[in-house]
């Protein structure tokens, strides 16, 4: 291990005098440890981003470089873990140390002592390659498919049963050790062997975008909203009710408050589609405002390779992340002391890329070892000032298939989800809809188009009441008004806090049709002369 002394500290950044460092690569910082990466090379002097609190570091200190990038570590018993963004397991750290936390020692996020009951499903003499499976242990619910990590060969021994990760999980031909877990760098996507389209829905159990702006699973989308209008409302509704298997759910810069209740609901909520207890399928990493901004900068890359690992086995994973834009403001917190260039609002000018390709880890593949998962993403974005225009919002929008608009005045006026349906698309809406009409009913794409239709005769029909007045307006309008009403407040509009909170798809479909219905028999009557009020009642 090279050593080598602080020469500067800039707020996250330090400069050192070590040689022969390597771009990324991962160092302990002064006597602490603190956990730092490579971000800039120099012929003097390297910079690098420490992601812990720097105060208290002092120039002189010793800094090592570790050989290798910042990794998070891959094995059974990640479900259920909470974790900050360098993997380090939270509960178990509070217990050692306290809550006053100051110099953060190395912790794994994996407990190298749990037993676990090994099934190897390999055998001496077979030959080992990258991401294939080597056995399987019972992780609470899941089948945790072990993979074969870089270290690759001929199996000369398998152990089975009793064991634990602190133990060789077998043996290549010329000694190797098989372990039964492996480190992964985290800025790096893993391999697979092919992406697919994404045709089949995830559904999210909020109606709003279930019928109207669907998600598919291994697709991305984006929900940009002011402070205030229910961003983390949502996520955290949809890190509830969603249909897959894992959810991965990122608080990265917000407050930890908020992440502290989502704890305690996922200790006693059920997931409504298997009814086990929720917090048994979800991996929780927690990056909050009152913790070192630059590991918000890598909570994310932690907590996607986290996800990319449970869909190699071929699940279904759910990356959800509240808020990018607290992610981007670390990294231009970073970009700034290292005196980068500014682009766009201070942003470094590599954000759109970075983006783009953290993004692009999302989809629907074949793993290495043949199976299929997928990767689905729901990433919050808080633009300043509710301006859609800036760059984190614009640089997500070109990546994502996906955009579910939340609306300032909607929040106002207390409509929850405050989902803007006139702004927000959904790219995937065309394939699912297919999917929904053979799966849930065939007049799904019917109803969804007669919705839309309602809404935007409503917008219509507004207008010219703006200028006739609503006395002015003709019966079959007053009704379209009167329809589109309850859309809003029966359908669209979804509680968080009640029995509501979750719609399943069966009655996603009651809903919308009744009201339909009601619209249309009313309007029917409208015809045969009836009074508006006599359309109406003839519903009640
Ligand atoms: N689906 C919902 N049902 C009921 N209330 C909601 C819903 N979504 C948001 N709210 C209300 O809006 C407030 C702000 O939501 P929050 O998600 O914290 O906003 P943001 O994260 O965008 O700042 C919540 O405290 C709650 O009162
Ligand atoms: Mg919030």
């Amino acid at each position: 291990m090279q050593t080598g002394k602080i020469l500067g500290i800039s707020g996250p950044t330090v400069s050192v005098d070590l040689k022969g460092l390597k771009l990324y690569e991962r160092v302990f910082v002064g006597h602490g440890l603190l956990t730092g990466e490579v971000v800039r090379l120099e012929r003097s002097h390297a910079v690098i981003q420490v992601y812990e609190e720097t105060r208290g570091l002092g120039v002189g200190e010793p800094v090592k470089g570790l050989g290798m990038p910042l990794t998070v570590r891959l094995g059974p018993g990640l479900i259920g873990g909470m974790y900050d963004g360098l993997q380090r397991p939270l509960e178990r750290m509070r217990k050692e140390m306290g809550p006053f936390i100051r110099v953060w020692k190395e912790m794994y996020g994996l407990d190298y002592m749990k037993r676990w009951d090994f099934i190897p499903s390999v055998k001496p003499g077979d030959e080992l390659q990258y991401g294939m499976i080597i056995g399987e242990i019972q992780e609470g619910a899941f089948k945790h498919y072990l993979m074969c990590g870089s270290e690759q060969g001929t199996v000369a021994r398998i152990a089975s049963g009793d064991i634990s990760l602190d133990e060789p999980f077998g043996e290549f031909t010329g000694g190797l050790e098989i372990p039964g877990c492996h480190e992964w760098p985290v800025r790096m996507p893993r391999p697979y062997r092919k992406k697919f389209a994404p045709v089949t829905p995830l559904v999210t159990g909020q109606r709003i975008i279930d019928f109207l702006f669907p998600l598919a699973r291994g697709g991305a989308a984006i929900i940009p909203g002011g402070f205030g209008t229910g961003k983390t409302i949502f996520e955290q509704s949809v890190a509830k009710f969603a249909d897959v298997d894992i959810v991965v759910y990122v608080g990265c810069g917000e407050r930890g408050n908020e992440m502290a209740d989502l704890i305690a609901e996922f200790d006693e909520l059920e997931d409504p589609w298997t009814k086990r207890r929720l917090r048994d399928r979800t991996i929780l990493v927690v990056n909050t405002s009152n913790m070192p901004v630059a590991a918000r900068e890598a909570s994310i890359y932690t907590a996607v390779t986290m996800a990319e690992y449970y869909r190699d086995m071929g699940y279904n994973v759910l990356f959800l992340a509240d808020s990018l834009s607290r992610w981007a403001e670390a990294l231009r917190e970073i970009s700034t002391s290292l005196e980068e260039m500014p682009g766009e609002e201070g942003y470094p000018t590599y954000l759109a890329s970075r983006l783009s390709s953290f993004i692009e880890r999302a989809g629907v593949v074949e793993t290495m070892n043949g199976r299929i998962g997928s990767l689905s993403m729901i990433l919050s974005v808080s633009p300043p000032g509710g301006d859609f225009t800036e760059p984190v919002t614009q640089a997500c929008l070109r990546t994502t298939g996906a955009f579910f608009m939340l609306d300032t005045s909607l929040a106002h006026r207390r409509h929850f989800p405050a989902i803007n349906w006139f702004q927000s698309y959904s790219l995937y809406a065309g394939d699912l809809s297919e999917h929904y009409c053979r799966e849930v009913a065939p007049e799904w794409e019917e109803l969804r188009r007669r919705c839309n239709q309602i809404l935007q005769q409503e917008e219509s029909v507004r207008e010219v009441a703006e200028i006739v007045g609503i006395e002015g307006l003709q019966d079959a309008d007053r009704l379209v008004m009167r329809v589109a009403e309850r859309i809003r407040t029966e359908f669209l509009g979804q509680n968080a806090y009640s029995d509501d909170a979750f719609s399943p798809p069966d009655k996603t479909l009651v809903l919308i049709r009744s009201i339909v219905e009601y619209h249309d028999r009313a309007a029917e009557r409208l015809k045969q002369g009836a009074t508006l009020d006599e359309a109406m009642k003839g519903e009640q």
